[in-house]
């Protein structure tokens, strides 16, 4: 279905069950190699992004619904009133209720554990939002008697997760998506990402992200500051030229196994992301010494044959890609040629995944 008659029946869905209800979903982060930067009003994205979804790194979201309390609403996160997701949580709790009223007068408890450490610079909004907008639906869903298809539902999940934070829609889905409107991808939307797994050649199977961590502070510049960075950008115009010229490069190389040409687009990305940073209005800087050291590096083993690149997010954390075929030699390179900026506790390995999952029935009862 559409999004617009997604979100219409789901508009009408009425409470057939009062009881108290649980669900649990695990979902994970994703790295983008086309980069999401800049918003327009309604969290639409400037320009569309490409990732993939990685596996490891994810969130495990344990959502229980009270209902007819009068205390409704999402109260607290693990316990805790004053953790600091909840900042996050209280303005798209507003959207959630909106587009899924059946929920209103539910409180709503929250138990969410990440898999990686918050200085480890993966995006946990992603992985957050997408864990916890499938709890909401999925208890919705129970709460009203209805099921949506699965194509439906993950439409409808990456659309309300993406009001959560722009890149967890990307997050719905296994492999690689695409999130915004471009004529590459017929199905692409603003709204939405969706899955592009059958555009892409078997060498890129299980595709590897080791996460190099070059700075225990993490020094990252928060989203909602980045974005708005893009909105009197100098450089604007020419950025969406770039984006839109990138996607189509990288969709080639995606479609013919091309790993030189996405290595560049990749590099390209990332290092535009920076440069768009670094030349905004009260520009700053958030690569490390130890950050350019390391790209040098991974440029000189990539021109001397090794199949790597890397990407980089906003912060000085350097994720370096790498073909399946090429892990024994790729783990060595890490291990005896950036041992001495990272060592084996500085680098978290992670690999391509298969998107999210749910692992708890519902039940009516205490978990
Ligand atoms: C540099 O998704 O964190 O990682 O929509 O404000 O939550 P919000 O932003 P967010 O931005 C991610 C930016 C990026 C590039 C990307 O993931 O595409």
């Amino acid at each position: 279905m559409e999004l617009k008659e997604i979100q219409k029946e789901i508009l009408s869905w009425k409470p057939s069950f009062n009881e108290e209800v649980t669900t649990i979903w695990r979902s994970p982060s994703n790295i983008a190699l086309l980069k999401y930067w800049g918003k327009r009003d309604g969290q639409l994205p400037v320009n569309p992004s490409l990732s993939f979804s990685l596996s490891k790194a994810h969130t495990t979201t344990k959502l229980t619904a009270f209902p007819n309390s009068n205390n409704r609403g999402i109260k607290a996160v693990n316990d805790n009133p004053e953790h600091p997701f909840l900042n996050k949580i209280k303005p798209f709790w507003q959207t959630v209720i909106k587009e899924i009223p059946v929920l209103t007068n539910y409180s709503i408890d929250i138990h969410t554990q990440n898999t990686f450490p918050h200085s480890a610079g993966i995006a946990s909004s992603a992985s957050g939002f997408s864990a916890l907008t499938l709890t909401l639906i999925d208890v919705a869903q129970f709460i009203s008697g209805n099921q949506l298809p699965k194509e439906d539902f993950l439409r409808y999940a990456s659309s309300l997760s993406r009001m959560g934070s722009g890149s967890a829609c990307r997050s719905i889905y296994g492999g690689f998506t695409v999130w915004g409107a471009t004529d590459l991808w017929s199905q692409s939307s603003d709204y939405y990402a969706i899955d592009i797994n059958q555009n892409i050649h078997p060498s890129f199977n299980n595709l590897h992200d080791a996460i190099l961590l070059v700075s225990a502070k993490e020094k990252s510049l928060s989203s909602t500051k980045g974005h708005a960075l893009m909105k009197e950008h100098p450089y604007a115009n020419g950025r969406l030229l770039q984006a839109n010229n990138n996607l189509s490069l990288a969709k080639k190389a995606l479609a013919e196994g091309d790993w030189e040409l996405l290595s560049d687009v990749s590099e390209n990305e990332a290092l535009s992301l920076h440069a768009l940073i670094i030349s905004s209005q009260g520009g700053d800087v958030l690569l490390e010494p130890a950050s350019l050291e390391l790209i040098q590096r991974i440029r000189n083993a990539r021109y001397k044959g090794l199949p790597i690149f890397f990407t980089i997010d906003a912060g000085p954390n350097i994720h370096l890609i790498y073909p399946e075929s090429a892990k024994a030699n790729v783990e060595a390179f890490i291990f005896n040629e950036l041992n001495d900026i990272c060592p084996v506790d500085k680098v978290i390995y992670d690999h391509c995944g298969t998107g999210p999952q749910k692992i708890h029935e519902l039940k009516n009862s205490n978990l």
